[in-house]
């Protein structure tokens, strides 16, 4: 059942060949201050920042430079970038970059006038925000997170070996943000496929929970058909435009709180995943690969009905004279070769994963009540047994 809810969402998107071209028009909205985020330099290397400085000196912005967010920011240079911010009263945080960038512009945006640590009120004590929030607008390198068109924001403390996301409300949201699927061209392949993942796993966690028949399944249904196809054909040709749009505009769907309606929610995958992320720094999306196949075996059971219906509408199998068992069965093969086909990695060893970590990593784990099981930390140390 769908339940009742308000449906909003505050993010103005820009997608196509084009969508620079609009950056001007939204930063008119702003004061002088912009504050810009990037990455370890990929902006450099493929042009998009000397696109994005000249738009924002003819727009006659005080740009105050902030580099070198790395994958899985961190909450030290999280502090850093709090510190540009208010120095400079920033009006405008611009994000140019994946996930990483995008999620710590929000955490600056929250963080920068908030009277104590940061950290420990939005990420440790998950509290709502009560202090200024500096706006944020995005301009999208890395497909997957759909950090461009939601509230959440993903920091990592590796001294407390803690990696962990808050879903911040509307007010959070990035303003607009601009999707060019052109600019994730040159993404080196690795990350490419690790962002495809990142897709499926967000979809997968939604699909997988609750056993009402509602609108959403049916979405994630088409949504997961076409990132099969998509990535298929980006895997092979990575410069196929409507492939990389499809994908671009699947990730920001799967994860925009739309699919999320009237299903309870997963997200184990994902706590697992930011655990391995905490212990190793290991990417993201494959963070999630190496554990999934053996999760989704692992709670198979418990959620038989929806496995054979996920085999039968996504992967193609044909129930005719199988029993339920053997058609998700056949579904989760189908779902692990493909995997395999695309690149993905399998197993947490090749993440710098070691068998004396898995008791400090299942410790970690954040256990989530709205999947077909409720899992133990012994069941968690087990998946991840079954994931080396
Ligand atoms: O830093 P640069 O030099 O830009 O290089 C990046 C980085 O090394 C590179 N890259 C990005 N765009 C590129 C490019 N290289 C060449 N050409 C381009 N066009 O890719 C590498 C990875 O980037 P990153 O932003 O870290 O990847 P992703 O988008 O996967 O973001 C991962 C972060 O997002 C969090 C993750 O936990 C992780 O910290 N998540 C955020 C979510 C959200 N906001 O809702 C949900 C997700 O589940 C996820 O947890
Ligand atoms: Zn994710």
């Amino acid at each position: 059942m769908l339940g009742n809810f308000t449906y909003v969402n505050a993010t103005k998107l820009y997608f196509g060949e084009n969508s620079l071209t609009f950056l001007k028009g939204e930063l008119e909205k702003y004061g002088k201050n912009i504050q810009l985020v990037y990455g370890g330099g990929s902006i450099k290397k493929n042009g998009i920042y000397d696109k994005v400085l000249e738009i924002l000196h003819e727009g006659g912005k005080n740009v105050f430079e902030d580099p070198g967010v790395m994958p899985n920011p961190t909450v030290e240079k999280l502090y850093e970038g709090c510190k540009i911010a208010k120095d400079n009263q920033v009006d405008l945080i611009l994000a140019v970059g994946g996930g990483s960038v995008c999620d710590y512009a929000k955490a600056v945006s929250v963080g920068a006038w908030c009277e104590e640590d940061p950290w420990d009120k939005y990420y440790l004590r998950m509290e709502d925000v009560d202090n200024q929030i500096i706006p944020v607008g995005c301009i999208l390198t890395m497909v997957g997170t759909g950090s461009e068109m939601n509230g959440g924001s993903v920091i990592t403390n590796h001294e407390s070996k803690l990696k962990i996301g808050h879903v911040f409300g509307e007010n959070v949201f990035p303003k607009f943000s601009i999707l060019n699927p052109t600019y994730t061209y040159t993404l080196p392949q690795y990350q490419m496929v690790a962002g495809f993942f990142d897709i499926m796993s967000h979809i997968l966690e939604q699909y997988f929970s609750g056993e009402d028949d509602n609108t959403s399944d049916y979405i994630m249904e088409g949504l997961l058909k076409s990132l099969i196809h998509s990535s298929r054909i980006a895997v092979k040709n990575p410069k196929d435009y409507e492939a990389r749009s499809n994908i671009m505009w699947i990730a920001t769907w799967a994860l925009n709180t739309l699919v999320a309606k009237g299903k309870r929610t997963d997200w184990m995958v994902h706590m697992i995943g930011q655990s391995i992320g905490a212990y190793t720094d290991a990417t993201h999306g494959m963070t999630l690969s190496a554990v999934s196949m053996a999760y989704y075996r692992h709670i198979c059971p418990y959620g038989m009905a929806k496995f054979a219906r996920y085999g039968i509408n996504v992967w193609n199998v044909n129930p005719e004279g199988k029993t339920e068992e053997e058609i998700a069965a056949e579904g989760l093969r189908c779902m692990e070769s493909y995997m395999k086909e695309i690149g993905l990695v399998m197993n947490i060893k090749d993440l710098g994963v070691t068998e004396e970590m898995l008791d400090s990593i299942a410790k970690g784990t954040f256990i989530m009540k709205g999947g077909y099981k409720v899992l133990t930390k012994d069941e968690v140390v087990e998946i991840l047994k079954e994931s080396m």
